[in-house]
Formats: C-alpha cells, sequence, structure tokens
C-alpha cells in the first residue's frame, strides 16, 4: 500500500491556488530563533509559512527562508495587515515585501476586522472600516505583488457584511481563525465552505501552555497510535479539512509537527475528538477598539 502523505495535502482555493496544509506558524517567535525555526521547517520539509506585520520577525521570517535555500517560489508565504494600516494598504505592503525580502506574496490577510487609529490605538476610525480595507486590498491583485488576498478574524456577522457590500468585487481566499477541538467553530466552518471561503487554522495546539496537553481523549488516541498529542491535534485539523499552522522555535518540535505521513485517524478517532466537550479560546478582542468576535461561530 502506498504511504499515506498528509503532509504534501494542499486545499484549492476559490482562486485556483493551492495553500499546502500545514505551515509553520511564528507569532510569538522573536527574532533571532525565527530565523532558526523557519530554516528548521524549510529543511524538514514545510512549504508554507505564517508571519504578520504584527509579529515584529518579517525580517527574519525572510532571513530564514534564504538560510535555508529552498526557492522562494517552491514556499507559499502568508502575513497580514496589521490594524493601524488599513487606511495605508499599498504601503504596508511594501513594508512588509521589503522585510521579507520578496516581491510577491502567496496570501495577504487582513489580520483583523478592526481599522485602528495609529494615532490612537484604543480608538477605531470614526469614517473607515474593514469593508473600506478590502475594497483597498482588492487592488493589490492587479499589482502581481499579491497572488490572493483573505481575512482573519471574522465571524459570520462581519463576513456577512462585507460580502455582501456592493463593492466587494472578490470572496476572500481564506479566513484565518482560531480553530482546535476546544474552539471547533463548526458554524463558521460551515458557513465558510459554503462561501468557498478555506479556512486556515491557528492555535492549532492550543498555543502556549495548552490545556489539550492533558486532555484525556487526545492522550489515549496518541498512545494508541504512538503518536504524540501534538500531532494528532494536527492530523484532526488537516482531516477536518483546515489547513494547520503549528509555531515553534524548537528545532526538533518543528521536526516532530511535520511527522504526519505514513499514519492516519479512523472516523472512529475523529468522532472521539469532535465530541470533546471543553471549550476555550486563545485570542480575544478586548484588546481591540472594536467587538470583533459576537458568539455567532459555535
Ligand atoms: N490570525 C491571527 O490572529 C492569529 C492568532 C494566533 C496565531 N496565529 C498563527 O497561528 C500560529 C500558531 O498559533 P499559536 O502560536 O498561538 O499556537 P500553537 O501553534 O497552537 O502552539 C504553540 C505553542 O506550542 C508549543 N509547541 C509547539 N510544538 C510543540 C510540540 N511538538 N510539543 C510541545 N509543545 C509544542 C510552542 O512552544 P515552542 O515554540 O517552545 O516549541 C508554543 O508554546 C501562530 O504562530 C501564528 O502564525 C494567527
Amino acid at each position: 500500500m502506498a504511504e499515506i502523505k498528509n503532509t504534501a495535502k494542499t486545499f484549492k482555493l476559490n482562486t485556483g491556488a493551492s495553500i499546502p496544509a500545514v505551515g509553520l506558524g511564528t507569532w510569538q517567535s522573536p527574532p533571532g530563533a525565527v530565523e532558526k525555526a523557519v530554516e528548521a521547517a524549510l529543511r524538514a520539509g514545510y512549504r508554507h509559512i505564517d508571519t504578520a506585520f504584527a509579529y515584529g520577525n518579517e525580517k527574519e521570517v525572510g532571513q530564514g527562508i534564504r538560510a535555508s535555500g529552498v526557492p522562494r517560489e517552491e514556499i507559499w508565504l502568508t502575513t497580514k495587515l496589521d490594524n493601524p494600516w488599513h487606511k495605508r494598504v499599498p504601503e504596508a505592503l511594501e513594508r512588509s515585501l521589503a522585510n521579507l525580502g520578496t516581491d510577491y506574496l502567496d496570501l495577504y490577510l487582513m489580520h483583523w476586522p478592526s481599522s485602528t487609529d495609529p494615532e490612537d490605538t484604543r480608538k477605531h476610525y470614526p469614517d473607515w472600516d474593514f469593508v473600506d480595507t478590502w475594497r483597498e486590498m482588492q487592488k493589490l491583485v492587479e499589482t502581481g505583488k499579491v497572488k490572493n488576498i483573505g481575512v482573519s478574524n471574522f465571524g459570520i456577522k462581519n463576513l456577512e457584511r462585507l460580502l455582501n457590500d456592493p463593492s466587494c468585487k472578490m470572496v476572500p481566499a481564506v479566513n484565518q481563525i482560531e480553530l482546535h477541538p476546544g474552539n471547533p467553530s463548526p458554524k463558521l466552518v460551515a458557513y465558510c465552505a459554503q462561501k468557498g471561503i478555506h479556512c486556515s487554522g491557528y492555535s492549532p495546539l492550543g498555543s502556549t501552555d495548552s490545556p489539550l496537553y492533558k486532555n484525556e481523549t487526545l492522550g489515549s488516541i496518541a498512545k494508541a497510535k504512538n503518536r504524540s498529542v501534538q500531532q494528532v491535534l494536527l492530523l484532526w485539523g488537516v482531516k477536518k479539512g483546515w489547513s494547520v499552522l503549528p509555531k515553534s522555535i524548537n528545532a526538533d518540535r518543528v521536526k516532530a509537527n511535520f511527522d504526519l505521513d505514513g499514519w492516519d485517524l479512523t472516523d472512529e478517532e475523529l468522532a472521539k475528538i469532535d465530541a470533546i466537550p471543553d471549550r476555550f479560546k486563545v485570542c480575544g478582542d478586548s484588546w481591540l477598539p472594536v467587538k470583533v468576535f459576537f458568539g455567532d461561530d459555535e
């Protein structure tokens, strides 16, 4: 029987592009460590890197890509428009491209549906919001500097507003959202699928000090398969149909998180993980000047 190649899996976007199922996350990966993590990931076979202007590490992510020797065109590179830059979309893109040392992005995401005033980040612009920002982002595609555009942290309510606005000519290719067994968001995932929007799952391991590592259901499945809980979590996400973005700055863990080939999860195991009842969310919206989560995604 041919070996199961979960890491070679890609998901087709509504633009025709294919996004690799497993990408390296880089939030809280400090400059100095992230370069090595990106290099280790690309050497281990990852072909998808997720960063953001707000992470303050785009330069080192770019250095890691170059240090790996993997050609740029073989890598799916995502970065994100930061909230205080919503009125300056072309300038924000130029900064990210310069930081990363590349002339194009595979995916540019609006990081949050929050058009924050850069003069006072506790304030939202009175005369601008994410619909205006998306109108500007759409113009980037024809420049060739951005292959695909998408959003992040959008729930159903904000997606409805965006998609129903006459200025919306492009359906976001991706909605990057928090997805793990503690926050599976089945309504939002189904809504996105119905609209042709691919979901990328952030915090797939449950983020820093994840409570999922002590979960008995996950522990018993991992033990039975002779795999780690982390590997089970990542394969669960891929089998659910979303791309996963595990972050690590430890080279051994970066490698282990990509060791997803040659084994599988059964429908019964997937159903057991789906049935984990405990709920928690890593990213809230209390730090933003506007509410973005409305509890409509459960
Ligand atoms: N769009 C958004 O608003 C948004 C929000 C959050 C995250 N994201 C993206 O999604 C990525 C992933 O999310 P995340 O960083 O919150 O969390 P995560 O990937 O779920 O978990 C990362 C944590 O798990 C640890 N870890 C990783 N692999 C491990 C392993 N095999 N065994 C034990 N511990 C392990 C990491 O520590 P070490 O580094 O020490 O290994 C780190 O503490 C981010 O990095 C970012 O790219 C996007």
